[in-house]
């Protein structure tokens, strides 16, 4: 497996093998890499005939009070699990490398990005689309694999790569719950025993809104309650319930298109995302 630590390797590398007529999957990650990870370069390796993995904390996704200095770090493990899963190469930039000292040019989705995890963090996508435009350009991949977990930043990247034509296929891999259900989370670390099982309110939330939308219920308010009536006791703070249609991430009453219920919560100082895509 190769460490790419400059720009100049990845294209080199990549260059090689698009000689040879293979194709390349790219998994944007910031590291400390788990299952969930994992899941998306099985999902890269059944599309592409190389994978490369980016490891890079990008600042630019962070708002000023949030976790970028504390953000768990760990590349020796992130190294060994890439080599336990068959990935042929690690892009590891550095911040230097990937932002100029002066840089000025952003890529800002103005819809999709403007609700759920935007109204909290409203620099959020703007950094997450920039630097996964950047990360396709350097990598030159074919295929890039976003987990479902951060439901509405694939669909910002998609909603990007369609809108700029970028001529990448961005598959949306299935969320990966820990066994307990709590969604899989490098951000999952922060949290106490009790914090953990306080945060297991979200996945009974999403899952027993589920359950009545198979079941039949169409209604948002109907949904919506079932899922307070799991997380309003948990302890959390909530930053958002809501049910959104996937088109436009706008809410609806009553679903009669693809909707997504999403949620975030904070447990003690840390914000946890979870999510179910309601596919009428
Ligand atoms: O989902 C993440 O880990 C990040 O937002 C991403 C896509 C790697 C961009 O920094």
């Amino acid at each position: 497996m190769k460490i790419l630590r400059s720009i100049e390797d990845t294209r080199a590398t990549v260059q090689a093998w698009h000689k040879k007529g293979e194709t390349v999957a790219l998994v944007p990650t910031m590291g400390y890499l788990h299952q969930g990870h994992l899941s998306l370069v099985k999902i890269a390796k059944e599309n592409a005939d190389h994978v490369l993995v980016s490891v890079f904390v990008n600042p630019t996704q962070f708002g000023p009070n949030e976790d970028f200095d504390k953000y768990p770090r760990d590349f020796e493990h992130d190294e060994s699990l890439c080599n336990q899963a068959g990935v042929d190469g690690i892009f590891y930039p550095t911040k230097e490398l990937t932002y100029a000292e002066d840089h000025s040019t952003w890529v800002q989705e103005e819809n999709l990005s403007k609700t759920l995890c935007g109204v909290t963090r409203p620099i959020h996508f703007r950094g997450v689309a920039t630097v996964c435009l950047k990360l396709f350009n350097i990598t030159q991949c074919q295929v890039a694999v976003f987990g479902r977990k951060d439901a509405q930043q694939a669909l910002i990247i998609a909603r990007m790569v369609r809108d700029l034509n970028v001529p990448i296929k961005i598959i949306k891999a299935p969320l990966i719950r820990e066994e307990d259900g709590l969604a899989r989370s490098s951000r999952n670390k922060y949290l106490s025993k009790s914090e953990h099982q306080q945060a297991l309110a979200l996945s009974r939330a999403v899952f027993k809104a589920k359950k009545l939308f198979d079941a039949g219920e169409r209604s948002s308010s109907v949904l919506l309650d079932a899922a307070h009536s799991e997380i309003d006791p948990s302890g959390g703070i909530i930053d958002y319930v809501e049910i959104m249609s996937q088109r436009a991430l706008r809410p609806i009453a009553t679903i009669t298109e693809p909707a997504l219920l999403a949620v975030a919560v904070k447990y003690g100082k840390t914000r946890l995302i979870d999510n179910v895509f309601l596919e009428v």
